[in-house]
């Protein structure tokens, strides 16, 4: 079977990806406690890098210490962080992907003894699953962790990154905006739902210029009130309208695990409808993600036009060579499933992956 679209190169404003297959963020805890590169990650991505992808994204990377999601995630609210990176992204570079950073504030889905700082969300209601409660931002607050996002996307460049993406899904604090799920406010943030990240856009759009915005969104939170299509099918529009220049459709928040890290008995691209209507409603490229797990099914993704650009994470944490072997036939170390790498949901220190014990 053919494999030209999914190896068919997508411009994006200035940038050229070299084919359709994104490494997507993915939280592996291995910086150091207080948020820099460490020679694991450098060894991981320069690994990905060589593997055939032609967007790594790395990330989340925390934009202030109140929203650090873990104890040893990356970090981007300091100019001290950029040469770290700037190795990283070059290292990327020079192995033939493009590289690009995740930009995260975790909102309520973190703790306080993570931050070292009080939780904060739009309403002050704690996350079912990490049952913290966090105080409600104020509008100073608001403008703060704004213009955190536009500083750390002015320092992502800087370090040389090729895209930036903006973290509005799975429930922290974009996606928490964005929900009438965790969003209870009476001001203009709670009456506009989307404003909190629209604005974000509009302040990275004038920091970064045209390096391109991807913002990622669930499409379908899949809890008891929350976001679902109908509405995210309208959000999506005005993304675009501030800014965004792809948007990367994931699904699910803490409160639904299992749809941000969907398991194979839920189905192969379990959520490729969700990109598609997606899709549908804007005019910029789409990354759909969730399942898939061979280049045929992604290159079907980009033929059959639901998605433009197709996220496979876990099978290259299993086999960070899994793109080139697919492509040149030959066999690679398949993804079992175990749920291993999801280090958090079982206490464990960082991301393990018993097919890949050298990550
Ligand atoms: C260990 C792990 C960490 C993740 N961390 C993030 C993250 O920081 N940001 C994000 O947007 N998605 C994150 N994800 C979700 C992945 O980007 C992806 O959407 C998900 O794993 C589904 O794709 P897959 O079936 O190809 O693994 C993570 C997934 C895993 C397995
Ligand atoms: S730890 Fe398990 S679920 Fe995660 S990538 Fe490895 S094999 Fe797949």
């Amino acid at each position: 079977m053919s494999l030209n679209s999914v190896f068919e190169p997508l411009g994006i404003n200035k940038i050229t990806l070299p084919n359709r297959i994104v490494f997507p963020a993915c939280q592996t805890n291995y910086a150091t406690s207080d948020g820099f590169v460490t020679e694991r990650l450098l060894r991981m991505y320069g690994k990905l890098a060589k593997g055939g992808s032609g967007l790594l994204i790395v990330g989340g990377v925390a934009v202030s210490d109140n929203g650090t999601p873990n104890t040893n995630a990356l970090k981007i609210n300091h100019d001290k962080y950029v040469s770290g990176l700037k190795e990283l992204f070059s290292l990327i570079r020079e192995n033939g992907a493009v590289p690009a950073v995740q930009l995260l504030h975790a909102g309520r889905q973190t703790l306080s003894v993570m931050t070292g700082h009080p939780l904060v969300a739009p309403s002050a209601i704690p996350c079912p699953v990490m049952k913290e409660t966090p105080l409600e931002l104020d509008r100073n607050g608001i403008k703060r962790i704004q213009d955190d996002f536009a500083d750390a996307a002015g320092r992502a460049k800087k370090a040389g990154a090729g895209l930036i993406e903006l973290h509005g899904a799975f429930g922290y604090l974009i996606g928490a905006f964005l929900s009438p799920y965790s969003n209870k406010r009476k001001d203009e943030y709670g009456a506009d739902k989307a404003l909190f990240f629209t604005e974000i856009i509009e302040k990275v759009k004038r920091k970064v210029g045209d390096t391109p915005i991807s913002c990622r969104i669930s499409a379908d939170e899949f809890v008891d009130g929350g976001l679902i299509l109908d509405e995210t099918g309208k959000i999506a529009p005005r993304l675009v309208k501030a800014g965004a220049d792809v948007i990367s459709v994931g699904a699910g928040t803490y409160a639904s695990m299992k749809h941000m890290a969907p398991t194979m008995d839920m189905g192969e691209g379990v959520h490729v409808h969700l990109a598609k209507a997606i899709r549908d409603s804007v005019d910029v490229p789409v990354i759909c993600a969730g399942n898939i797990r061979s280049l045929e099914y992604a290159n079907n993704v980009v033929s059959e036009k639901i998605a433009d650009l197709v996220a496979i994470c876990r099978p290259q944490l299993a086999d960070p060579f899994f793109v080139k072997k697919s492509m040149n036939k030959e066999p690679f170390v398949e993804c079992i499933d175990c749920g291993t790498c999801l280090f958090f949901l079982h206490g464990a220190s960082a991301v393990s992956c018993p097919q890949n014990p050298e990550l």
